[in-house]
């Protein structure tokens, strides 16, 4: 199958490209280059634009009018960065995924996989959520994912199309066989920040909030291994028509699923858990909450393995792992410093 995938040139869009690719796929990979690095589209059919470019998406699609489905990955993703710029947010992540849909509707696309994101859901008691637990998306990065779910619903039903939103967990380490990884130069999550501590880029590592509900009062999240994540797009593409058939609604034209382990691991946890991997202590000290910090969440992933057959296999340490071999070879491939 060939695949559209937007903003296949970051961290996840890439990391689903080379999971297509080992399963005899073709990504064909739209990106604009905002973030994202143009070492990981190589090799790889790639048009560098913008999604709300309709005259590029109808040279696409008139040079590949074989793209069974389009994963839409391409946004701005950095939560505090979208306090500071909403409207760059809306604008890039909102405003321009609606062109998209409607060029896709356009040129015939009608199956779509949106990266959508946990970080729309409210926290509930034991912080475990399934797909209808209630909404509280807390950022505007958080409100661009749920507006843009909201809108492939509407566009789904309205237009013929049908949509399939992946809610992400907290995507950790790299592509196995170091094709691509994390890219950000200074990553704003526990695992990124864990490995920078490990190798001096950064003096200490904080632990942001310690009186949380939990069971040992550190932020709870869901951990789930890159690969893993890939895999299941793979899976959403493959089994895109057998998810609806085995759905509540086997007429319906939206679905929502969770990808993430299952297996809610605290920030204390997840800190002993890469020491062990990392075969050492690392500085730390503990901190109150940030501004907009939140117990977390982890997924009910039942979903997921009903609906496209799809379960995290990869454990913890092998995320942390990935990700300290990434941070190792990440200079080499990017040509940046450690
Ligand atoms: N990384 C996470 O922790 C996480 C968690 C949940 C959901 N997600 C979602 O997964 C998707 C991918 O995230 P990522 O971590 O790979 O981020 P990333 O920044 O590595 O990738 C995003 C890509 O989109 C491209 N892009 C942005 N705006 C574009 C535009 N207007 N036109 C074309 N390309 C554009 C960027 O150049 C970049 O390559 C995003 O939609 C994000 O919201 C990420």
């Amino acid at each position: 199958m060939k695949i559209l995938i937007t903003g296949g040139a970051g961290y996840i869009g890439s990391t689903i490209a080379s999971a297509l690719e080992d399963h005899g796929h073709t990504p064909i990979i739209l990106d604009s280059l905002a973030t994202g690095r143009v070492e990981f589209t190589r090799g790889r059919i790639f048009y560098h634009a913008d999604i709300a470019d309709h005259a590029v998406l109808e040279t696409v699609f008139s040079e590949h009018p074989d793209i069974s489905a389009t994963i839409h990955c391409a946004a701005l993703i950095i939560v505090p960065e979208s306090v500071e710029h909403p409207y760059e947010y809306y604008r890039e992540n909102v405003a321009k995924s609606l062109e998209l849909f409607k060029s896709l509707n356009a040129l015939g696309c009608q199956k779509v996989v949106f990266s959508s994101s946990a970080s729309v859901y409210d926290v509930v008691p034991g912080f475990m959520v399934t797909e209808s637990a209630p909404l509280k998306p807390g950022s505007p990065y958080a409100r661009t994912k749920y507006m843009m779910e909201m809108i492939l619903q509407d566009v789904s039903r309205a237009y013929g199309m049908r949509g399939i939103a992946l809610r992400y967990f907290n995507p950790i380490g790299a592509d196995p066989k170091m094709r691509s990884g994390i890219h950000a130069k200074a990553p704003s999550h526990v695992l990124g920040k864990l490995v920078d501590t490990a190798l001096g880029k950064n003096p200490v590592f904080e632990i942001t909030g310690t009186e949380w509900p939990t069971r040992d009062g550190t932020g709870i999240r869901d951990y789930i291994h890159v690969w893993d994540l890939a895999e299941a797009h793979v899976q959403a593409v493959e089994q895109f028509d057998q998810a609806f058939a085995r759905s509540d609604d086997p007429h319906g034209s939206y679905l929502v699923i969770n990808l993430g382990t299952g297996r809610g691991v605290t920030v204390r946890e997840m800190v002993t858990a890469f020491e062990k991997v990392y075969g050492k202590e690392i500085n730390k000290r503990e901190m109150p909450p940030r501004p907009g910090d939140v117990a977390g969440a982890y997924a009910n992933a039942d979903t997921a393995l009903r609906l496209i057959g799809w379960k995290a296999q990869l454990s913890l340490e092998q995320g942390i792992s990935d990700a300290l071999k990434w941070g190792q070879v990440r200079q080499e491939i990017l040509g940046f410093n450690k």
